[in-house]
């Protein structure tokens, strides 16, 4: 591969800096500080390379950050370690395998900003520039692509190029020609000659089918014996890739998306605002950056950008922060730029979901089926604005392919509520001390052999009894779709079975004998026993149904425990039904019949209904309080077409659950599930900020209750 040497494009953090005199340094600490600015230039020049020439960052933008701040304070501090050539310096136009384009105006990067505090900051230092007490702003969200400038002469793209240094580009045209959504030939009347500037992205949607076309591929090159190939590591990669590539043809087959977010310079009138300028460009066909806002002054604007932290995840494409423009274009004008950064427009930058962090330990927790998951010990590490202590590793296979070992520099992600998970490690950084992961033999609970069933990628304690197995069917028992009872969280149940007050859900209605107990037990005060008694009370008035699904019987989710009370109405016929009969229900199986008769000839789980019954529990279908199913209060819409599921399918699954299904977009709508040719509803609900969820996203809810 042709190795290009790129100038810096990620913007620093601005950071404050004091000048310092050098007269107080000892020689040791000169030399110290001398040897370390050329440290950090060499590895800045270094993973620029890795993320601009080859797309395959080792580590994360923060992490990055960090190493040019430290580098921009030091030359800073003592100018006398500054070179000419150092990566904070910016000097020459990247060596390149395409043709250098000057751009006439230059490209400009963004200041930051972190939080609303420093975008009233930002504002502050506007308003008393410009001599004005506020202005309107537009917000953008921050697209994570690559910028690129594109000519339009007499309404056709003559030239697209990328941001390069700023001054010179690289010209990509051809490339840029296979954007579908991106018009050849503009409408109406544009001017003469004119450039404007957008965002070159990719979709999340598009880059994770690419990657699964990826991994069927390696599949058969794997079979094959002939080396596999890498998967992206992130929609940005995948973009800056394809843009990149040299042949048009592979550019054509990836799932580009642009959003044209400025406009360069025009040689014909344009309009005085950036809002109206964003209109204009709408009208002559181009995809303009979608849900961009205007907002009148900086209260409703810090506002926006607050409540944009909280939507980033709904978005079928990854933002890292918003872009606020004065939308003025005399006061623009009248700010200017300092060094590259205009003054009249800045980035609010959202918490990293990515960083690196050592991973201390792999260890194993035992799931409700018994399955043995590993997860990540971490060294504490701020992701996404919260600490991270630990993360996922789904399995065995998936930690033996990634080659993650204990001991290992990994990089940690976490996106909006999502469980935090180890992406990979970072080789470079790994020592000779690391060990390679290997599975335990037995459940680190009840010690039982583990067995991993075939076609399975986990191993399972085999044992039913297992007090991890118990207490997490707990959880389940005490949850919204089930026994519904509030005040009785996974903290306590585990506080109840370490002091021998419980041990199944069956325990759970001797509770309220025992008040001295529960009065004995730390942070349970009177009134907190009340509150828990009446609870376990009421969840004596539940449907059959979902005392049925509380008990964690495999396979059997909420559905299928409605199906199954439906048809046997009741606790003690199920109870003695075969797996023949069970499984001659539409929709049921003999899979699910063998897990449920395996369950109840446990004489544990026998003991387990007889107790549910005697407290008084409903273990007949008729009466019940009202069906509330676990998604209950919900409002979805669903639009376009979904692969796996007709809308139709989706609908009455999601209705099974409880949830409503509305036909249009509304305040009340919790998520619209957007599935391909999605059309206004999406539109909507982008402009809405309505979460948007694709069928993967769906998939995952469904399964939670099945
Ligand atoms: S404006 C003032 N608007 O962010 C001119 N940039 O950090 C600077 N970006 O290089 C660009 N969305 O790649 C602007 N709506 C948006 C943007 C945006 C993403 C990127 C762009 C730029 C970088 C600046």
């Amino acid at each position: 591969m042709v190795r290009t040497r790129k100038t810096k494009k990620r913007t620093p953090a601005t950071a404050v800096e004091a000048t310092a005199p050098t007269a107080n340094l000892s020689d040791a600490e000169t030399l110290d500080l001398r040897n370390r600015a050329e440290e950090l230039r060499d590895l800045i020049r270094y993973h620029n390379r890795l993320y601009y020439a080859k797309d395959e960052p080792e580590i994360s933008d923060p992490d990055w950050d960090e190493l040019f701040q430290e580098l921009r304070s030091i030359e800073k501090r003592y100018p006398q370690f500054q070179t000419t050539d150092s990566p904070t310096q910016q000097v020459g136009a990247p060596e390149t395998t395409f043709d250098v384009v000057q751009h006439r105006e230059p490209m400009l990067s963004l200041g930051n900003v972190f939080d609303g505090e420093g975008l009233r900051e930002w504002h502050r230092r506007a308003s008393e520039l410009a001599n004005v007490d506020d202005f309107a702003m537009v917000t953008e969200p921050k697209i994570d692509g690559l910028a690129i400038a594109l000519v339009y002469e007499n309404g056709k793209l003559i030239r697209a190029a990328t941001r390069g240094d700023g001054r010179h580009g690289e010209n990509v045209t051809p490339n840029i020609l296979t954007i579908q959504t991106l018009p050849h030939q503009l409408k109406r009347k544009p001017p003469t000659l004119f450039e404007v500037r957008g965002e070159v992205y990719m979709p999340g949607s598009g880059f994770e089918a690419m990657n699964r076309a990826i991994e069927e591929e390696n599949l058969q090159l794997l079979a094959e014996g002939r080396p596999t190939k890498r998967l992206f590591a992130n929609p940005r990669n995948a973009a800056a890739g394809a843009v990149r590539q040299k042949d048009p043809a592979i550019t054509r087959s990836r799932p580009l998306a642009i959003g044209i977010y400025q406009l360069g310079w025009s040689d014909g009138p344009s309009p005085a605002t950036h809002w109206e300028t964003l209109d204009w460009l709408a009208d002559f066909g181009l995809p303009t950056a979608p849900l961009a806002t205007l907002q009148k002054s900086i209260d409703p604007c810090v506002a926006t950008c607050e409540v944009w932290v909280g939507k980033r995840d709904g978005l079928d494409f990854d933002i890292d922060g918003v872009v606020v423009k004065i939308n003025d274009f005399a006061i623009q004008r009248q700010l200017g730029v300092v060094g590259r950064d205009p003054r009249w427009a800045t980035a609010y930058k959202f918490p990293p979901q990515e960083a690196t962090t050592k991973l201390l330990e792999i260890a194993i927790n035992v799931g409700r089926t018994g399955a043995l998951n590993p997860f990540a010990k971490l060294e504490p590490v701020r992701v996404g604005g919260v600490m991270v202590r630990q993360a996922t590793l789904h399995n065995e296979d998936d930690i033996n392919r990634k080659d993650i070992r204990e001991g290992d520099t990994v990089v940690v992600r976490r996106a909006g509520e999502v469980i935090p998970q180890v992406v990979g490690p970072v080789l470079d950084r790994r020592t000779k001390e690391s060990k390679p992961f290997e599975m335990l033999e037995r459940c680190p609970v009840s010690n039982d052999i583990a067995v991993r069933p075939e076609g399975e990628a986990r191993y399972f304690c085999p044992n039913p009894v297992c007090p991890a197995v118990v207490r997490r069917t707990m959880d389940l028992f005490v949850s919204r779709g089930a026994a519904d009872i509030e005040g009785l969280g996974e903290k306590l149940i585990w506080e109840l079975f370490e002091n021998g007050l419980i041990e199944d859900a069956g325990d759970i209605y001797a509770l309220p004998d025992k008040r001295n107990d529960l009065l004995a037990l730390e942070r349970m005060g009177e009134k907190r026993v009340d509150n828990l008694i009446a609870a376990i009370e009421a969840s004596k008035t539940r449907t059959f149904a979902a005392i049925l699904f509380g008990l964690g019987i495999r396979h059997v989710g909420f559905e299928v425990a409605g199906m199954l009370a439906r048809h046997f109405g009741a606790m003690a016929t199920l109870q003695t039904a075969s797996v023949e009969e069970i499984a001659e229900i539409e929709g049921v199986g003999p899979v699910i019949g063998e897990s449920v008769v395996a369950w109840f000839a446990h004489e544990r789980n026998q003991q387990i209904v007889t107790k549910l019954g005697k407290a008084g529990l409903r273990l007949t279908e008729e009466g019940g309080a009202a069906r509330e199913g676990p998604l209950a209060g919900e409002q979805y819409v669903v639009t376009g077409r979904l692969e796996s599921m007709s809308r139709n399918e989706v609908e009455s699954a999601l209705k099974r659950l409880g949830a409503k299904v509305g036909s249009g977009v509304t305040k009340k709508t919790t998520a619209l599930i957007a599935g391909e040719e999605a059309g206004s509803k999406l539109a909507k609900a982008e402009k809405s900020g309505t979460p948007i969820w694709d069928e993967k996203q769906l998939l995952a809810l469904l399964a939670r209750y099945e």
